[in-house]
């Protein structure tokens, strides 16, 4: 796509606020000047807000004041005025019941604190899981020109010289502990060696996943998802984005022109690629109601199913995220899409050139980190969108995570009636389960398990695991997290809590989950099927008030995106009336 930039100089909203002598222009810029701002700073050029999440409690995103210095050097060395501002920050670490459940309320935090603020053109600044969608979505529902900058990766874990990836090795512990394959002590001694640097999930986690689906949909700098956090490029990058968004600001280049159709197939291909999150469905799907683009979780399995997983990364595969950057990052996957005829390489980034343009001369320096296509980790890399009379509005797996030997499996439900359910039951030794059953979770959906916990990779029981065992087919209407792996169905819609038919699956009933066909089939006729549903009473009282009662009004399913009803689309950016 050719963007024809606006005419500059023009007229910039912050003008509205600061462009003038009236009594409000000179209320509006003499308070800003109580910060030491000169007064030539005010003179008509961009103002640029910095959109930060640090926040010392998403310890993924500590170090972003320090990188919001460093935008900011950017956003003066390229004539604009920077102004940093704090949103909420939805730390995936800490925050209970689910991050997730938050990540609606800070993208609303993000687009009326843009939309109200005078502010031309934004850089958000992002990190953990849903710091970037969050951010990103509430800047496309203002659609002022944007561009993401992530906090990066932490260095590799070590551990007794093996390495140590975020979220993955704490449930292979975790698994290992109740299998009896390692004691608690060594647990608590690894524990030392999982984070050790500043930055987000050093795995092909959701963070990074998320980084990733900044830059193929053109959203970020290239080259920005896989820097790690304390590399001195990182800072570069930082310095770099606040360059760039100042011209952008000047060209009125919006998400709206970058958004499109062309660059969400972008970022579902590279999601194949890379061997991204099942997190990333349900954030691209929200992100693209903001924009108006009719994304469907069809388009996951018809786009996805044919890219072959290339980045050899944990959970899928055995490297981390320094790694990929040492071997060319995502720049090296997008040209791989682009040569297989997989990438629109025309479509629009924040650079105002093409993605083709970006990444054309980027070069493999690992063929172990970035496979060639003839030695993928998967053939059929992408995320599977399952369907049958269990899953009506659809459900995922993510096949380079799961077990080739499961992927057409019947066997016998044991079903966990919510998350307190299964913690009751896994670990007792009576519990009528063995490796060829399948363990169904239910009522942990978006408003089951309020913001849809991730906790569809439940752990298989110990008596399982003694066996040597590592994986069974586990159905929820759960998330899970991008570090996780398994052969995991997700998602499941509707949810339980919402009367789908999950909520009516028993104990002893047998289920087909057939993936090369796409089918998730749940084996009782359609009489008891429909008489079953009929007779389910929902076991929840809504919650009394607050966030949590607007939440549960208001989410989608986990199909549409789980944003709220009331968010899809765009709002712009018009100014409201002066109260002074
Ligand atoms: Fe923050 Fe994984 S917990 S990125």
């Amino acid at each position: 796509m050719v963007f024809k930039p606006a005419q500059w100089p023009r007229k910039l909203r912050s003008s509205e606020w600061f462009g003038g002598t009236s009594r409000d222009n000179i209320y509006h810029r003499s308070w800003m000047k109580n910060q030491g701002l000169p007064a030539d700073l005010f003179d008509g050029r961009p103002v640029i807000g910095i959109c930060n999440t640090w926040s010392e409690l998403t310890p993924c995103n500590a170090h972003l004041r320090d990188l919001a210095e460093r935008v900011k050097r950017g956003v003066y060395e390229a004539g604009g005025l920077p102004v940093e501002f704090p949103v909420f920050s939805t730390g995936e670490s800490a925050l209970r019941p689910t991050a997730m459940m938050y990540r609606n309320l800070a993208s609303m935090d993000v687009e009326e604190a843009l939309r109200a603020n005078p502010v031309d053109a934004v850089v958000l600044m992002v990190g953990c899981d849903k710091t970037t969608p969050a951010l990103l979505m509430g800047a496309a529902s203002v659609d002022i020109p944007a561009i993401a900058v992530s906090g990066g990766p932490m260095l590799n874990g070590w551990f007794r010289n093996e390495r140590v990836g975020s979220g993955t090795a704490l449930w292979q512990m975790s698994e290992a502990i109740k299998a009896g394959t390692m004691s608690r002590e060594d647990f608590l001694e690894a524990e030392q060696a999982m984070s050790r640097s500043a930055g987000s999930c050093n795995t092909m986690g959701t963070a990074s996943t998320m980084a990733s689906m900044a830059e193929a949909l053109g959203m970020a700098l290239s080259g920005n998802a896989a820097i790690p956090a304390v590399d001195s490029r990182r800072r570069v990058m930082a310095q770099l984005t606040g360059r760039r968004i100042v011209q952008m600001a000047k060209d009125d280049l919006k998400p709206s022109d970058i958004l499109t159709r062309e660059a969400f197939e972008n970022a579902i291909r590279a999601n194949g690629a890379i061997g991204g999150s099942t997190n990333a469905v349900i954030h691209l799907l929200a992100l693209a109601g903001r924009v108006g683009v009719d994304l469907t979780l069809d388009d996951w399995d018809r786009l996805g199913r044919d890219v072959p997983t290339v980045v050899n990364l944990m959970p899928s595969g055995k490297y981390l995220m320094e790694e990929f950057f040492y071997a060319g990052g995502l720049p090296v996957v997008l040209k791989m899409l682009g040569e297989g005829g997989l990438l629109h390489r025309d479509a629009l980034t924040v650079s105002g050139g093409t993605q083709w343009d970006q990444v054309k001369d980027a070069m493999n320096w690992n063929e172990d980190v970035i496979r060639p296509v003839d030695k993928a980790l998967t053939r059929q890399g992408g995320i599977a969108v399952l369907r049958g009379n269990l899953a009506p509005n659809g459900a995922v797996l993510k096949p380079s995570a799961a077990s080739e030997a499961l992927m057409v499996h019947r066997g016998r439900a044991v079903v966990f009636e919510d998350i307190d359910d299964y913690k009751t039951k896994i670990n007792d030794d009576t519990l009528d389960i063995d490796e060829t059953c399948i363990m169904v979770l239910k009522n942990c959906g978006p408003r089951g398990y309020p913001g849809m916990a991730e906790v569809g990779n439940m752990g298989l029981p110990p008596k399982v695991l003694k066996k040597g065992i590592t994986d069974m087919i586990r159905i929820s209407d759960a998330r899970m997290s991008g570090t996780a792996y398994g052969t995991v169905v997700l998602h499941t819609s509707p949810e339980a809590a919402a009367g789908g038919p999950l909520a009516i699956v028993r104990n002893g009933d047998f289920i087909e989950l057939d993936v090369p066909d796409r089918r998730l089939h749940l084996d009782i006729s359609d009489a008891e099927l429909e008489q079953r549903l009929a007779a389910w009473e929902c076991p929840f009282t809504p919650p009394a008030g607050g966030y949590a009662r607007l939440y549960h009004d208001h989410v989608t399913g986990a199909d549409t995106g789980a944003d709220f009803d009331f968010l899809h689309g765009c709002r712009g950016n018009a100014v409201g009336k002066d109260s002074h």
